[in-house]
């Protein structure tokens, strides 16, 4: 169960007749959103798709060590948050999966490639355009330690998803005559959470049907998702050009990464959008707090709570979590006092149902709030001008 407040802290700070002059205007979004063509996220996954996606992660686990994924931004950040939110923070038993392709650091590849050295690994390669740069270098140094591994069985420990038809890594599946997955054309890399992108290295350590139910169970938040689409444009007009994701569970830090990034590439267009940040409270509160509390009133935050916890730690006659949920109330009633907007998402529980749930929510709020914007929520043109200047330096 999730419950969200985006009244109790924020509506001292909202024009009640903007709320519902846009309020008004719900269906037209909408049914924009319903227009574009991006959309694939919105329908059904195929059930044959998921039981290959299945089959595979079970033959991974079966005849290699770990399965290195090598991504980018939304090739990677979803599984990576998942991945991340449910394993254990120490002596952690599930099959290994190990991300790379997010840094052209050599220390990190060195290291990575002496690790993998004696293991037995299988590398899932994930791009829809199959011609981003840190993912190809990353692949191209990777796959040649398996070509010298394993000169003659190179192509059975290579798992490639990309596009249905273009690029070059498409290409690659080809002519190796791998195993691959497609990335369909109507989802974007930020919005490919159900796709083989994400749900074959989760199929590996976890129950994927149960986040493919938690998924779709996000269809019902449509009212709430533009209801907070339309504050966060609201809090937005009123000078609050920072949405500060909280959350108070170390485990949950690359979660926020994953909404920094579907926030970020979405809003951030024609010099407009909220720029997205995040922090870890209670850590956080003896760095950044200090700023949220008493500094430049541009922030807004948006709270994501996990109420209860699996793990009981007896501090004087109390459960420690217990405390900590009173200690990130506190502080949201703190920083509220210091004339900051508090938005409140609440799962009753860290599981897999909720975190999907709430990936679809954040997915259809984000679209909308793009909408709202009047940009498209669907692309990235400045991310390509970045990669155009590397190129150019690269060839010279
Ligand atoms: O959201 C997006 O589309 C981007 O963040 C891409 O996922 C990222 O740039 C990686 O692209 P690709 O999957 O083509 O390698």
């Amino acid at each position: 169960m999730i419950k969200f407040d985006f009244k109790t802290y924020v509506n001292s700070f909202i024009d009640k007749e903007e709320f519902q002059k846009m309020n008004t205007r719900k269906e037209v979004y909408i049914d924009r959103l319903k227009d574009c063509e991006m959309t694939g996220w919105t329908k059904e996954i195929d059930t044959n798709l998921v039981n290959e996606i299945k089959e595979t992660a079970s033959y991974i686990k079966s005849n290699f060590d770990c399965l290195v994924v090598v991504g980018i931004g939304g090739s990677f950040l979803g599984s990576y948050a998942f991945n991340n939110m449910f394993k254990s923070y120490f002596n952690d038993k599930s099959y290994e999966v190990i991300y790379a392709g997010t840094t052209l650091s050599s220390k990190y590849l060195d290291e990575l490639l002496v690790y993998l050295n004696n293991k037995n690994f299988c590398l899932n390669v994930i791009s829809k355009s199959g011609t981003t740069l840190e993912t190809s270098i990353t692949y191209k140094i990777l796959g040649d330690s398996l070509k010298r591994k394993y000169p003659d069985d190179f192509a059975n420990h290579i798992i490639i998803t990309t596009d249905r038809e273009k690029g070059t890594l498409r290409e690659d599946a080809t002519n190796l005559k791998c195993k691959s997955f497609e990335i369909p054309n109507d989802i974007g890399g930020r919005y490919s959470f159900i796709t083989p992108a994400h749900l074959l290295p989760l199929a590996l350590n976890y129950d994927i049907d149960r986040i493919i139910d938690g998924y779709y169970d996000g269809k019902r938040l449509i009212d709430v998702a533009y209801e907070y689409a339309v504050i966060r444009n609201l809090l937005f007009r009123k000078g609050k050009w920072i949405e500060n994701f909280c959350v108070c569970e170390e485990n949950m830090s690359a979660f926020t990464e994953w909404l920094k990034q579907l926030f970020g590439e979405t809003e951030g267009k024609n010099e407009l959008g909220i720029y997205p940040s995040s922090v870890i409270y209670t850590r956080d509160l003896h760095s950044l707090g200090q700023f949220i509390q008493e500094g430049n009133k541009i922030i807004f935050e948006t709270f994501i709570k996990v109420k209860n916890s699996d793990n009981f730690i007896d501090y004087n006659g109390t459960n420690l979590n217990v405390i900590n949920n009173i200690v990130e109330e506190s502080v949201l009633k703190a920083h509220y006092s210091g004339g900051v907007p508090c938005l409140e998402i609440e799962m009753d529980e860290l599981s897999l149902e909720n975190i999907g749930t709430l990936i679809y929510f954040f997915q259809l709020s984000a679209a909308l709030s793009g909408l709202l914007f009047g940009i498209n929520p669907f692309n990235q043109p400045g991310v390509e001008v970045y990669k155009k200047e590397v190129r150019a330096s690269l060839n010279k």
